[in-house]
């Protein structure tokens, strides 16, 4: 089959690691019989250098014409610092936003795991990591408090900030949805995690959740208050399969649950909406600091990849062949700078992306 992805390199190693998963891409394409065609466009930084705008109505447009995109990231003080003074439209960052805007993906879906390899780079105690840890936070991504009417002004003399956070049923219902999805394809266990003690958005966001489960009977619910979740996370984390969260709180607990699997070069994301449409891109940024030294660790690129396969084409077969390839390596002990330690290899950008490709396998 043929399929269509938009690349978007970006900005400080967003280039170099976006290279890499392409490289396993064109890899799995040649093992089973996919072309892959791509469409690089600008985003970030580089956008505004090229055309004094982070996202151009032009690459929106290519974006939403393909089947699905690859990101590394944006931002960073890389090309020209003026980026830093810009007003907030003018920023890198707001192409980012732009394009989840422009695109409908509400759904922010996050995968963390630890190989067993990096053990070592957990920083949970091994008795506490105990079997495992597997699960996917999957966060609202264009609701609550981050999207809600803002206002900062002085009342009676004293200075007063608003922020709102609002959620309809429909937009909790979409989420959920996609989280039982996800769910029947793993464990069968989703822990919804609210504020409902406190919080109307919250009692609704149960509510609604509740009526979902029905149409999964197979899958085990469970409701859990978020501050409860965040002290759980690092004292029982193999209890969880799929965290269902609203925008802010996934925000926070995932990059709780990021530092588990040891580090934030090892974390791939999912942005989907409605469709089989999706953007994929790792969980870090930039990394303006190692940017040009084929240093960054290419993994949790390559893993979102490796997801595009899952989600967007339905290529289970491939994304299993992607992850098995990132294991295997592992097993033979290459690392990046950010997982090494010690008695392994350590291995550039681009090796680790050889690396991987070598190891894709046929799985027929
Ligand atoms: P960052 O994630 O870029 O870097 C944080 C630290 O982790 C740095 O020390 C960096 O060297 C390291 N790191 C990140 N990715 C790595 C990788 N693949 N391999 C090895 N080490 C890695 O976050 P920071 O420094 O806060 O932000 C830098 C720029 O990135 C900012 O302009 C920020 O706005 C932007 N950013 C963009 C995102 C995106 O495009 N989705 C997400 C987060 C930040
Ligand atoms: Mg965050």
């Amino acid at each position: 089959m043929d399929y269509n992805i938009t690349l978007i390199p970006g900005d400080g190693i967003g280039p170099e690691i976006v290279r890499e998963a392409r490289k396993v891409m064109d890899r799995v394409g040649q093992i089973y019989g996919h072309t892959f065609h791509y469409k690089e466009i600008l985003m970030g930084g580089c956008s505004i250098d090229a055309y004094g705008v982070p996202l151009t109505q032009e690459a929106l447009e290519t974006a939403r014409e393909s089947d699905a995109v690859l990101l590394g990231a944006v931002g960073g003080n890389v090309g020209n610092s003026r980026w830093y003074d810009a007003a907030p439209d003018k920023r890198p960052e707001a192409g980012l936003l732009a394009i989840r805007r422009g695109l409908g993906l509400f759904a922010n879906i996050r995968p963390a795991f630890l190989y067993d390899q990096l053990a070592d780079a957990c920083p949970l105690k091994q008795e506490i990591i105990g079997n495992g840890f597997d699960m996917v936070i999957v966060r609202e991504l264009t609701g609550g408090l981050y999207f809600g009417a803002r206002r900062t002004e002085t009342i009676d003399g004293v200075m007063t900030a608003v922020d709102t956070l609002t959620y309809n049923e429909n937009e909790i219902r979409r989420i959920a949805v996609k989280a039982f999805d996800i769910a029947m394809k793993r464990r069968k266990k989703v822990t919804s995690v609210d504020k409902a003690n406190v919080l109307d958005s919250s009692r609704l966001w149960r509510k609604v959740v509740e009526e979902v489960a029905e149409d999964y009977p197979k899958v085990e619910l469970s409701h859990m208050l978020v501050d409860n979740c965040a002290m759980q996370l690092v004292m029982n984390p193999g209890q969880f399969d799929v965290i269902l969260t609203e925008n802010m709180f996934g925000d926070i607990l995932s990059d709780e649950a990021s530092m588990i699997t040891g580090s934030i070069g090892m974390l791939s994301s999912a942005s989907l909406n409605e469709s089989r449409f999706g953007l994929y891109e790792p969980s870090h940024g930039s990394a303006p600091d190692i940017a040009g030294q084929d240093i960054a660790n290419p993994i949790a690129t390559i893993l979102s990849a490796a997801m595009l396969l899952r989600f967007s084409f339905d290529l289970d077969q491939e994304a299993d062949a992607v992850e098995e390839a990132v294991r295997q390596v592992l097993k033979d002990g290459y690392r990046t700078g950010d997982i090494m330690s010690e008695g392994c290899i350590r291995i550039g950008t681009a090796q680790m992306g050889d690396r991987i490709a070598e190891r894709i396998r046929s799985g027929r």
